[in-house]
C-alpha cells in the first residue's frame, strides 16, 4: 500500500461485534484504512469498551430527547476530519445535515439481503416471509432507510429450526466478513456509483457477495 491509510470514524449504538472486525482489520498496519474515532449515541454502549481496548478515542453524544439537528451537528464537530464514516449498529437515520459533510463516504451494514427488509428486525422479517435465505448488506448511506447503493451482500440459508436470535447469529457471522471487505474497496478509492448502481473495481479472486 503506498500513501497514509483513510481515516475512519464508526458510530455505534450497541455491542459492537461489527465495530470489533473493523478494530481486527485495522490492526494489521497493512490494512489501507485506521479507525481512529468511534462515537455513540448510547451512554453506556459496550462498544465503547471494544475501542478503548483497541487504543481508539471515544465519545457519548446522546440523541434521546436532543432535536436532530442538534445531536447531528455535534456528531460532525466531534467527528471532526475523516475520511469515511462507517455505521456499526448505529440506531438513528441520518438526515442531510450529517450526509452533506460526507457525499458518498458513509457505509452501512444491515442484516438483510436489501432491498427486502429494510428499517428493524431484518432476521425476524426473513423469518415471517418464510424466506429460505437470508444476509446482510454494505451499502452506502443515502437519506432513506438502508436505501443506498449496495456495494456487498453475504447469504446464509434460513432453516426450519431457526430462531430470530439463531437466524441473526448466523447473518452476524457474514456480517464480520463483509464489512472489512467494503473498507477496504472504499478505503482505496475502489467504489464508484452511477445512478443507484454502485461498481467496485474488483481484483483477482475478490467478489461482490459471499456465502456463510
Ligand atoms: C448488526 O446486525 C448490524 O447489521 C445492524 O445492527 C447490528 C449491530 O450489531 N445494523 P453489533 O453492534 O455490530 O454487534
Amino acid at each position: 500500500m503506498s500513501g497514509a491509510r483513510a481515516r475512519v470514524g464508526v458510530l455505534v449504538s450497541g455491542g459492537g461485534t461489527n465495530l470489533q472486525a473493523l478494530l481486527d482489520a485495522a490492526a494489521d498496519p497493512t490494512f489501507p484504512a485506521e479507525i481512529v474515532r468511534v462515537v455513540t449515541n448510547v451512554p453506556g454502549a459496550y462498544a465503547l469498551t471494544r475501542a478503548e481496548a483497541a487504543g481508539v478515542a471515544t465519545s457519548t453524544i446522546p440523541s434521546k430527547g436532543v432535536p436532530r439537528e442538534d445531536f447531528e451537528r455535534a456528531l460532525l464537530a466531534d467527528l471532526g476530519a475523516v475520511d469515511w464514516v462507517c455505521l456499526a449498529g448505529f440506531m438513528r437515520v441520518l438526515t442531510p445535515t450529517f450526509l452533506g459533510a460526507f457525499p458518498g463516504r458513509v457505509l452501512n451494514i444491515h442484516p438483510a439481503l436489501l432491498p427486502a427488509f429494510p428499517g428493524t428486525h431484518g432476521p425476524r422479517q426473513a423469518l415471517e416471509h418464510g424466506a429460505v435465505q437470508a444476509g446482510a448488506t454494505v451499502h452506502l448511506v443515502d437519506a432513506g432507510v438502508d436505501t443506498g447503493p449496495i456495494l456487498a451482500q453475504g447469504s446464509v440459508p434460513v432453516l426450519d429450526e431457526d430462531t430470530e436470535a439463531t437466524l441473526a447469529a448466523r447473518i452476524l457471522g457474514v456480517e464480520h466478513r463483509l464489512y472489512p471487505m467494503v473498507l477496504r474497496w472504499a478505503a482505496e478509492g475502489r467504489i464508484t456509483v452511477e445512478g443507484r448502481r454502485a461498481k467496485v473495481a474488483l481484483r483477482a479472486g475478490e467478489a461482490r457477495w459471499i456465502t456463510g
